[in-house]
């Protein structure tokens, strides 16, 4: 595996590299959700490129960015157990140098629920979206059902503006109490670990109600959380699954999401209802 933290040497790499080339994009702290994002990428590219970069651009505030954490030489290891062709590993000033000065910013990133919490956070995330997808030119590009409205975000701007990847999403691996995995798990207690699958279960309560009002899933689902001591819910949505505009009536696809805090640590799960 050939790690690269410069652009003009991953592109050097990549030049002599065979396509189609799948690109992970991870913020590092890898785990099985990753993992099975980057079997994918693996099972469908001759090459395949995981980036590790924690970018600053998509916190809200220095002291998150700062409890981010932080895992390279781990999770250099996974990507090695993993055949991965190419770990791009970029320090914040060669994403971001001195002067740099273009955000990229979809009109639906500022209209749908979750930026109303995160500000600015999905500007963030398109902006180095677009830079690796532009960078590595790749093929496709893979990424989790868990963060559903990234994902619809990125898919989004990889068709506005040509980028010319396949955007592939991938199912939300799950601990065997259905938590969702995420790298911010870790700041949970072993109380509040038991209380975080509230979100899961609230899911499940949603997908077994049988009807199809948005405001009656939703109490249904608020009541539940409740009866959780630890945990604070800060938003359920119910939205069209393509577009993210909220709906009343569950008629298409519909993508139910929640933000819930458990202690000092903010948690988004969400499921699809067909
Ligand atoms: P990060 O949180 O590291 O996640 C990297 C990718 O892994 C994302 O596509 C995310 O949706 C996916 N992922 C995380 N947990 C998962 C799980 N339990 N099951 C399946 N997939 C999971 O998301 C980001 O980083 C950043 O915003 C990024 C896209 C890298 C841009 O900075």
């Amino acid at each position: 595996m050939k790690i690269c933290k410069s652009i003009d040497g991953l592109r050097a790499v990549i030049k002599e590299g065979k396509v189609p080339l799948g690109l992970v994009p991870t913020m590092g702290s890898l785990h099985s959700g990753h993992i099975s994002l980057i079997r994918k990428a693996r099972s469908e590219n001759k090459t395949v490129v995981a980036s590790i970069f924690i970018n600053p651009l998509q916190f809200e505030s220095t002291d998150d960015l700062n409890l981010y954490p932080r895992s390279l030489e781990n999770d250099l290891g996974i990507l090695r157990e993993e055949c991965v062709d190419i770990a791009f590993t970029p320090p914040i000033t060669e994403m971001y140098p001195r002067g740099f000065d273009t955000i990229v910013r979809l009109g639906l990133a500022s209209r749908i629920f979750e930026s109303q919490f995160r500000n600015g956070h999905f500007d963030g995330v398109s902006t180095v979206v677009c830079k690796l997808l532009s960078l590595t030119r790749a093929d496709r590009a893979y990424f989790g059902q868990k963060d559903a409205q990234q994902g619809v975000i990125i898919n989004k701007m990889n068709s506005d503006l040509n980028l010319g990847a396949e955007i592939i999403m991938m199912p939300t691996v799950r601990e065997t109490d259905g938590l969702a995995i995420s790298s911010r798990n870790v700041h949970l207690s072993p109380a509040e670990r038991k209380a975080a699958t509230i979100l899961h279960k609230s899911l499940n309560l949603a997908e077994s109600m049988g009807t199809k009002d948005a405001q009656t899933i939703k109490k249904g689902m608020q009541t539940m959380i409740e009866t959780e001591p630890l945990a604070r819910l800060e938003y359920i949505s119910i939205s069209d699954a393509f577009t993210l505009e909220e709906v009343e009536q569950l008629e298409k696809p519909a993508l139910i999401s929640l933000a819930v805090w458990v202690g000092k640590t903010r948690l988004i799960d969400n499921t699809t209802l067909k």
